[in-house]
C-alpha cells in the first residue's frame, strides 16, 4: 500500500524535480544553497540503475536551467551497487563526467555500514579522478570514523560529517548520544585543521554552539566551513546563521520513492511523528 504524498510533504519537497523547483527558489532567495537529492535506494535491477543515472543528469541540467545554487546527492545503491561494483562504478563515473563539464558538485551519501567500505573505495577513485566535483560523508557514530576521517582528510576530500541515520549494532557503533557528539566533535576539529571547506550535517543546537565557538576561538573563519540541515527542519535557525554570516546549505529530497528517507525521519524524533499526526487531521 502507497501512503498518500501529503504525510511527507514536511520532509520532502514534491514528487517530481518540476514539482520542488518552487520550494527550491524560495530557499535560494533566502541565500541558502541547496543539494537537490532524487529519494531512492538499493535498486536491485541494471535497468533502472540507468535509468536513474539519466534522472541524475537530467536533475544536473534542470539545476542549470532553472538557475539554482544547488549541488546534488546520491546514493551508490541506487545506482547498482547491489548488483555490482564495477558497474555502479561506471555508473558514478558517467555522472560525474557530466558534473565536471558543468562545474556542477556531486556528494556521496552514506548508507548503512554493509556499504561503508565500498563507498568510501568508489569515492577514493573518483575523488582521483573527478577531484572538487565529488564529496562524501561521514557518520561520527561509527567506530571505524576515526580512522576513516583521518585518511580522508590527508587526501584533502570534501567531507559532510553527520552523527549517521542507520541503525548500527553496538560492535561497530556509538549508541548513546553524549559519546556520539563527541565523536562528532574529535572528528569535527580533524576536517577543520585538515581540509579547506568541511560541512556539518546537524540539528542539534549543541553541536552548532560548539562549532561556532570552536572555530571563533582558533580564528576559523565562517566561510571556511558550512553548516546543512534537512529540508524541513529548522528552517528559521539556517536564516539565522545565514544572517551571522555562516555559510549554510539545506539538503532537499524530493521523488517518489521517499518512504525509506520519511520513516527515518520520523525514527529519529518524535515531534517528527507528532507534526505528522497534526498534518493528517488538519487534512
Ligand atoms: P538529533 O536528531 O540527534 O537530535 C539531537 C538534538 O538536536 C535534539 O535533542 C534537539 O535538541 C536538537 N534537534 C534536532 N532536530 C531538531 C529540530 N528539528 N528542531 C529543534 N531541535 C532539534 N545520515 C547518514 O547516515 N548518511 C547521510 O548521508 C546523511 N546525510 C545528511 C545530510 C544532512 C544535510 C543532514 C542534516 C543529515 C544527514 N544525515 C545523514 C542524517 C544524520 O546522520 C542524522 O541522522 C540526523 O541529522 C539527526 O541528527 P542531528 O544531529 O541532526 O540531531
Amino acid at each position: 500500500m502507497k501512503l498518500p504524498f501529503f504525510l511527507a510533504k514536511r520532509f520532502v519537497a514534491g514528487e517530481s524535480f518540476t514539482e520542488s523547483i518552487p520550494k527550491a527558489k524560495q530557499l535560494n532567495n533566502k541565500d541558502l544553497k541547496l543539494t537537490l537529492d532524487l529519494l531512492g535506494e538499493n535498486v536491485k535491477d541494471r535497468q533502472m540503475a540507468t535509468d536513474t543515472v539519466d534522472s541524475y543528469i537530467r536533475l544536473l541540467e534542470g539545476i542549470k536551467e532553472h538557475g539554482l545554487i544547488s549541488s546534488i546527492s546520491i546514493k551508490l545503491t541506487m545506482m547498482g551497487l547491489d548488483i555490482d561494483h564495477d558497474f555502479c562504478r561506471k555508473k558514478l563515473f558517467r555522472l560525474l563526467d557530466v558534473a565536471k563539464e558543468q562545474d556542477q558538485f556531486v556528494r556521496i551519501d552514506m548508507e548503512g555500514s554493509e556499504n561503508t567500505q565500498i563507498t568510501i573505495d568508489i569515492f577514493k577513485e573518483a575523488f582521483d579522478k573527478y577531484g572538487k566535483h565529488v564529496g562524501t560523508v561521514i557518520q561520527s557514530m561509527l567506530l571505524r570514523s576515526k580512522d576513516d576521517i583521518n585518511e580522508l582528510a590527508e587526501m584533502g576530500a570534501d567531507i559532510r560529517l553527520v552523527k549517521g541515520a542507520y541503525k548500527e549494532p553496538a560492535k561497530i557503533a556509538l549508541q548513546d548520544m553524549p559519546a556520539i557528539r563527541e565523536a562528532f566533535k574529535e572528528q569535527a576539529k580533524v576536517l577543520l585543521e585538515k581540509t579547506s571547506f568541511p560541512r556539518f550535517g546537524t540539528h542539534d543546537d549543541e553541536l552548532i554552539d560548539w562549532l561556532k565557538s570552536y572555530t571563533a576561538e582558533k580564528g576559523i573563519s565562517k566561510d571556511r566551513f558550512e553548516f546543512q540541515m534537512l529540508y524541513g527542519l529548522r528552517e528559521e535557525t539556517m536564516v539565522q546563521l545565514t544572517d551571522e554570516s555562516h555559510r549554510t546549505r539545506v539538503y532537499v529530497p524530493f521523488g517518489t520513492d521517499w518512504f525509506p528517507y520519511f520513516t527515518r525521519r520520523l525514527m529519529e524524533r518524535k515531534e517528527n511523528i507528532w507534526f505528522i499526526f497534526s498534518t493528517m487531521f488538519k487534512k
